[in-house]
């Protein structure tokens, strides 16, 4: 998600300093952002030379005291409320006063991110969609410290790099998710049920609701064992029996059928990927 946003902000003419603890990663995502700005000029969607521009704001480090001067951090770290809590902690002596941080977390709370970090007025909610330089949706939301100020200036920042804002609660999931982590599982409890297969359930929903990508496609995306983890997020805090993790999806994720990324999950991909 880090990678995403980082060419979110360098394509909307912003100096982007992409912080990493692991040095591979950053390379990786830099190889991946040279080929996506690069496709983004064939599409027509870049201007010629743009690529180029978009790349040279961007610089690489692990070094957390280089995010000293920024305007704006924008954590995706691991979803994990200590390690964020520890790393807001840590900005918040190394950044100057003014700027804002802001959390891509999808499930933890933005007030107990923010506690204790020492400037708990300035920390916003900005949950970013995969891939986040294709999605245009960010969810943002206040925690109860923040300041309408602080808040205001996220706020402007997303809309000045062309990306959509819609206000949300401090809760888990927001908006999107909210809705979408029962309907997922729904979806996995009628092919257990046996009530129709994964491509015939997509095709339905993409002719029937003119969605472009069907359940199973969308799941197989964002990793089956991402989906348990949002359900062990979501179900403790809502009680909601929709949110629970399906017996199927636990049994795929065991097996190693993890989506996309592993080759197979509801679709077998292994022959496009050359395995
Ligand atoms: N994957 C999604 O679909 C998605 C969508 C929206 C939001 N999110 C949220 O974005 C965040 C990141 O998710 P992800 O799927 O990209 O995770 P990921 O595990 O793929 O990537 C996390 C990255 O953070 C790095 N990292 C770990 N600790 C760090 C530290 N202390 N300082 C700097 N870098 C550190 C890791 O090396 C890794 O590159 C989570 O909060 C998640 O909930 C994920």
């Amino acid at each position: 998600m880090g990678a995403g946003i980082a060419r979110v902000i360098a394509r909307a003419g912003c100096e982007t300093i992409c912080h990493d603890v692991a040095p591979e990663g950053l390379a990786r995502a830099r190889a991946v952002t040279a080929k996506f700005f690069a496709s983004s000029v064939k599409r027509g969607r870049m201007a010629e030379g743009e690529d180029a521009a978009a790349l040279a704001r961007m610089t690489d480090t692990t070094d957390l005291a280089a995010l000293a001067e920024a305007d704006l951090v924008i954590e995706a770290v691991f979803e994990d409320l200590a390690a964020k809590q520890e790393l807001f902690g840590r900005l918040n002596t190394l950044c100057k006063p003014e700027t804002l941080f802001a959390s891509n977390t999808s499930t933890l709370s933005i007030t107990e991110i923010a506690s204790g970090c020492g400037r708990e007025d300035r920390v916003v909610g900005m949950h970013f969609c995969l891939p986040a330089e294709l999605m245009k949706l960010v969810e943002m939301s206040r925690g109860m410290n923040t300041a309408t100020a602080a808040f205001d200036a996220a706020w402007a920042w997303v809309k000045g790099a062309g990306q959509v804002p819609v206000e949300t609660q401090d809760r888990p999931g927001f908006i999107l998710n909210a809705v979408l982590v029962p309907f997922n599982n729904d979806v996995i409890r009628a092919i257990e049920a046996g009530v129709a297969e994964p491509a015939d359930i997509d095709l339905a929903v993409k002719a029937g609701l003119g969605y472009r990508m069907g359940p199973c496609e969308l799941i197989d995306l964002i990793g089956l064992d991402t989906q348990v983890r949002l359900c062990e997020a979501f179900y403790p805090v809502t009680l909601n029996p929709r949110a629970a993790a399906p017996p199927l999806l636990r049994r795929m994720v065991a097996a190693g059928h993890l989506g996309r990324k592993a080759g197979r999950g509801f679709y077998d991909y292994r022959e496009e990927a050359g395995a």
